[in-house]
């Protein structure tokens, strides 16, 4: 699966794992139902699934408001959204004035917050909102800001989301809240994916991050209060796994392009009851083992 159709970037998006949580879907009858991500960012599994009509209706949430303007200026003006895309100055000059509406979102429209997001995700070293320029303000590097940015095809990607976007809900809260009181409302035919902040290196590479007793608290609500079919996925650290002790967990491994490649594990844990692939290790990037509780 190559094509990308988020327009956002993200270290560590998640796009490449739609083919494990496809398998998720269809071995619970989920396929066709609703599909929640409380910690939205690019969105690249949700959007991958409303895209190939795996699901009904897509649920993204982020408590970032820069995020959610993204997502709410392309789905409700996507053609200015993409007459921006095509306008666009890519020069440090334009850079400078995208960096400062950032900085001031209250100061400028929900498109204006939502195009700055996008300009700088995509003109930043790796995505990352503090990350630098891409090529260096003085423009001398080997990749020049514009290397990300290929026009035609984020145009492409916003028009291909925005042609379902009857069937996208956006929200922008917190996500322990929005689990509490947005999911109930929700059909019992819900799969919801969180992929909360790293336990490591959040602070750098995300616009908000957790402190260690902010992963404890969450862990406890999705414990407590999700009551929809549900899979979490972290840096895999003996903080986290002692956070979900008891359930079963799938290990993946994955390669970071944030500053430097370099590959890493990603650990999911999942609700009880949620049937799992037989042989994880032909799930594409879900690689191996399937471990108890006694092995952590
Ligand atoms: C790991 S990223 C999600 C990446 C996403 N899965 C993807 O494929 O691009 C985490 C996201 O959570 C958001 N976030 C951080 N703290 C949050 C909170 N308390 N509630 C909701 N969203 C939060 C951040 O703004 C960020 O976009």
């Amino acid at each position: 699966m190559n094509r990308h159709n988020t327009p956002l970037r993200y270290p560590g998006g998640k796009q490449r794992l739609a083919p494990f949580v496809i398998e998720v879907l269809r071995l619970n009858r989920l396929a066709g139902g609703h599909y929640v991500e409380p910690y939205a960012g690019g969105a690249g599994v949700a959007i991958h699934l409303l895209l190939t009509k795996q699901v009904q209706h897509i649920h993204l949430n982020d408590s970032s408001p820069a995020i959610y303007a993204f997502w709410r200026s392309v789905q409700r003006k996507p053609d200015d959204f993409c007459r921006k895309i095509a306008a666009a100055s890519l020069t440090v000059e334009e850079w400078r004035r995208q960096r400062n509406i950032l900085k001031n979102p209250r100061q400028f429209s929900q498109l204006d917050l939502g195009f700055s997001l996008f300009f700088l995700n995509r003109c930043n070293r790796s995505g990352i909102p503090n990350g630098g320029l891409i090529g260096g303000l003085g423009q001398q590097g080997r990749w020049k800001m514009d290397a990300r940015f290929p026009r035609n095809e984020l145009i492409r990607r916003i028009e291909a989301i925005a042609a379902n976007r009857k069937q996208m809900t956006i929200t922008n809260l917190d996500a322990e809240a929005f689990i509490r009181s947005c999911v109930p409302q929700l059909p019992r035919r819900t799969l919801v994916y969180c992929d909360p902040p790293y336990f490591h290196q959040s602070d750098r590479l995300y616009l908000n991050y957790y402190k260690p007793s902010d992963h404890v608290r969450l862990a406890s609500t999705i414990q407590r209060h999700l009551k929809r079919p549900w899979l979490v996925s972290y840096d895999n650290v003996l903080e986290i796994r002692k956070c979900y002790g008891r359930r079963r967990c799938v290990f993946c491994k994955v390669q970071y392009n944030a500053a430097r490649v370099y590959t890493g594990t990603e650990i999911f844990f999942v609700s009880d009851g949620l049937r799992l692939p037989d042989k994880l290790a032909g799930s594409g990037p879900v690689a191996a083992a399937r471990v108890s509780s006694d092995t952590l």
